[in-house]
């Protein structure tokens, strides 16, 4: 076996350190070992517990944000179905807390929490808990498979990559798939969040294009459900998702890059979004304009995609007419677009969001407004930052599928997410940057409202809610049958032992 005696050794030495305030109960704790040691003897080789001080351990339950972490017992990396099943019965038999992720890394605006009670792969969550536990960390690094089956049309894609990794192992083949955006995202959290993705104007959702899930349920059962198979748990899966297997597109070169533009001409970028938002059709089209302010000072940051060597003239001339700090656009492979957007580890960070039913002039000002209002307000505070994302995607990016389908979005109209974050260094400010943020999506929904959007019957998307996001306004009308379905697949509450949304 991998993890070795050594490792049984430092299960009983290691205490927990006093810099990790919020302290696990003692007995908890010594459960939590005890389940990690029962563990260690029951997994195969192909598995292996790590517990901390290990650079494996550090490496399995890394968060890109400290506000996300938190010291677990042991790190267990299962190398097999049959071992997760195992584990998972042994964490649901003995209640012992537990979270599943990968690793650290993360864009520095492109957030992926856990969906409903399946777990996420990537470390990306920005929510406390969502993917962190005192208990048990599942790291799902070693499912690591990416298969191009020419003949089926598909490719299978394992829980534990970072798309990154997805786009390289496919760019040969000239195939891709509808993942993230930016650089070194996870698969898991992503497409179980629904996954809005460069692709989405033309094939929908990254869950969109999911034909087949292989998942341990909550009793550790293992099964691969189809929608043909098994409606049911594919539209609301419920467990940990060890594989994906997504329908292959064909993927050429694309245009893209990046643009920072200075104070100065801001109110540009809002004029030319806002004429984007309203005239671009072409699906191939697509862009994120961010509002940022870094240390009270805002810039916007601009990242203009088109899915084809060349753009059509015309569609992106306002925003390459307008003058830049820097402009990098060229014409690259897929997986060279994706390296080019921006990554940062950051110390803290928490993610919030509203949808629009569009983006107006009115809407965009406000926005713009908001990040310099908040960059001014907590200016000073340790190397403060926020970013707000402005997504105009196309009604085809919600159309490709059904809220019957995949629970969400479970609505198939157009709605339009923006992402705002905030980063910080000290947990000191964890609760103002928590009401400056609340503040400011209400802010931005009473905008919205007032000119007459009917944002309130707009679903959330899940990736970017904050934390205590209700259910009802990420599922709507969906919730009811998820919760049915969980009293159904998970009677015992084992998913309740972990953290993300809870039914
Ligand atoms: C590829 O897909 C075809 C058609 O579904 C199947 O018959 C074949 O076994 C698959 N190949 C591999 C290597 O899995
Ligand atoms: C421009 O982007 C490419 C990748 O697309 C990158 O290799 C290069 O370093 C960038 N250049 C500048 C000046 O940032
Ligand atoms: C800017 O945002 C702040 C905070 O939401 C708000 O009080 C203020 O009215 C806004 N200013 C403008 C010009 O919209
Ligand atoms: C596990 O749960 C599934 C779905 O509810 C059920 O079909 C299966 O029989 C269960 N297995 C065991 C061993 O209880």
């Amino acid at each position: 076996m991998r993890c070795g005696i050594s490792h049984l050794v430092i299960f009983f030495t290691v205490a927990i350190s006093p810099c990790y305030g919020r302290a696990f109960e003692t007995r908890a704790w010594a459960d939590a070992e005890a389940a990690c040691r029962k563990i260690s003897s029951v997994i195969s080789s192909q598995s292996a517990v790590f517990a901390p001080g290990s650079p494996q351990y550090s490496e399995g339950t890394a968060h890109y944000a400290t506000s996300s972490s938190q010291l677990s017992a042991c790190s267990v990396e299962p190398g097999n179905v049959n071992d997760l099943s195992k584990i998972l019965r042994i964490v649901g038999k003995n209640r012992v807390p537990f979270a599943v992720g990968f690793h650290r890394s993360s864009p520095y605006f492109f957030r992926l929490n856990q969906i409903v009670t399946q777990v996420k792969g990537a470390g990306h969550a920005s929510n406390p808990g969502f993917s962190s536990t005192p208990g048990v960390h599942i790291a799902m690094s070693r499912f690591r498979e990416v298969t191009y089956n020419k003949t089926s049309g598909t490719v299978e894609i394992g829980a534990g990559l970072t798309w990154i990794e997805v786009y390289d192992a496919l760019e040969p083949h000239g195939v891709n798939v509808p993942g993230g955006r930016g650089n070194s995202i996870g698969v898991a959290g992503f497409t179980l969040g629904g996954g809005l993705s460069w692709l989405s104007n033309e094939h929908g959702l990254a869950a969109d294009n999911v034909v087949k899930y292989d998942l341990v349920l909550p009793n550790g059962t293992f099964t691969s459900v189809t929608k043909y198979s098994n409606a049911e748990l594919f539209f609301g899966l419920k467990g940990i998702v060890t594989k994906f297997t997504f329908r292959a597109l064909p993927q050429g070169d694309v245009w893209g890059g990046s643009i920072v533009i200075l104070e100065d001409h801001i109110n540009e970028v809002t004029a030319a979004t806002f004429k984007f938002g309203c005239s671009v059709l072409d699906p191939k089209a697509a862009i994120i304009v961010n509002y940022v302010s870094t240390q009270g000072t805002p810039t916007a940051f601009l990242s203009l995609f088109y899915n084809g060597p060349v753009p059509p003239v015309g569609i992106f001339d306002d925003f390459l007419a307008i003058p830049a700090l820097e402009r990098n656009i060229s014409t690259h492979s897929f997986p060279s677009w994706i390296r080019s957007q921006d990554i940062r580890h950051v110390d803290r960070n928490y993610d919030h969001t509203f949808s629009a039913t569009k983006y107006s002039e009115t809407l965009l000002t406000a926005i713009a407004n908001e990040s310099v209002f908040w960059g001014d307000v907590l200016n000073g505070q340790q190397s403060f930052r926020n970013v707000y994302s402005v997504e105009p995607f196309l009604p085809s990016a919600f159309s490709q599928a059904s809220a019957v389908t995949n629970a969400f979005p479970p609505s198939r109209i157009l709605w339009l997410p923006t992402s705002i974050n905030f980063f910080w260094e000290q947990s000191a400010l964890d609760a103002v940057v928590e009401s400056s943020l609340r503040q400011s999506v209400e802010h931005l929904t009473l905008v919205a409202k007032g000119e007459g959007q009917d944002v309130d019957s707009l679903p959330v998307y899940n990736n970017y809610a904050l934390f205590d996001t209700s259910l009802e306004k990420i599922y709507q009308g969906n919730l009811r049958r998820l919760r049915e379905m969980k009293h159904r697949y998970d009677p015992e509450n084992i998913m309740g032992l972990t953290g993300g949304w809870r039914f």
